[in-house]
């Protein structure tokens, strides 16, 4: 099975993910997709996709939604896993960050939807947010949370799909 993982990272975590994800699906032919470099991926070559995007004050990025938005009828035709990455600490939150970053068509085809965590790379950061995070994280120092186990949901559910 191919399969395609499709995502958007503006500091690098999403990347990361990404391919965290691709190391665990063993049985599958997965190729990484960075909408950075490529827009409009030829989706009739996967049998099956997995999308992924960071989280920035409460909104996925807007390439993403555009691609969804004008993809949505080829991606609710197969085997469908969304996820997010971020630094939201409240679960109720997560979860509407989650519902909030994806067209609604396209969640409910999901075999899986998970929050995945993030990292705050300061070395990566522009002025404007360093000062952001310096001040809702009261902290300066680079910090990780990506959540396996959340991961090893998402590709459980995904490869039972
Ligand atoms: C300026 C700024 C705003 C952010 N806003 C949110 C937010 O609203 N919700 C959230 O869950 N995470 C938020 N984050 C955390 C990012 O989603 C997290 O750093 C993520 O790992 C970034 O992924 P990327 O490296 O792929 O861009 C924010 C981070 C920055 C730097």
């Amino acid at each position: 099975m191919k399969t395609a993982i499709i995502y958007i990272s503006k500091h690098g975590t999403t990347e990361k993910v990404a391919r965290m994800i691709a190391e665990k699906l063993s049985d599958s032919h997965v190729s990484l997709v960075d909408l950075n470099d490529n827009k409009m991926p030829d989706l009739t070559a996967f049998d099956a996709y997995i999308l992924g995007t960071p989280i920035y004050a409460g909104n996925p990025q807007k390439a993403m939604q555009h691609f969804c938005n004008k993809n949505a009828d080829v991606l609710t035709q197969k085997p469908l896993a969304l996820f997010v990455c971020g630094m939201e600490e409240n679960g109720d939150k997560q979860q509407q960050e989650l519902a909030n970053a994806f067209p609604e068509n396209v969640c409910q085809k999901a075999v899986s939807k998970q929050f995945l965590g993030g990292e705050f790379l300061f070395e990566k950061m522009n002025f404007f947010e360093k000062m952001i995070i310096k001040k809702i994280a009261k902290t300066d120092k680079n910090v990780s949370a990506i959540k396996e186990e959340n991961i090893d949901k998402l590709v459980s559910e995904f490869q039972q799909k």
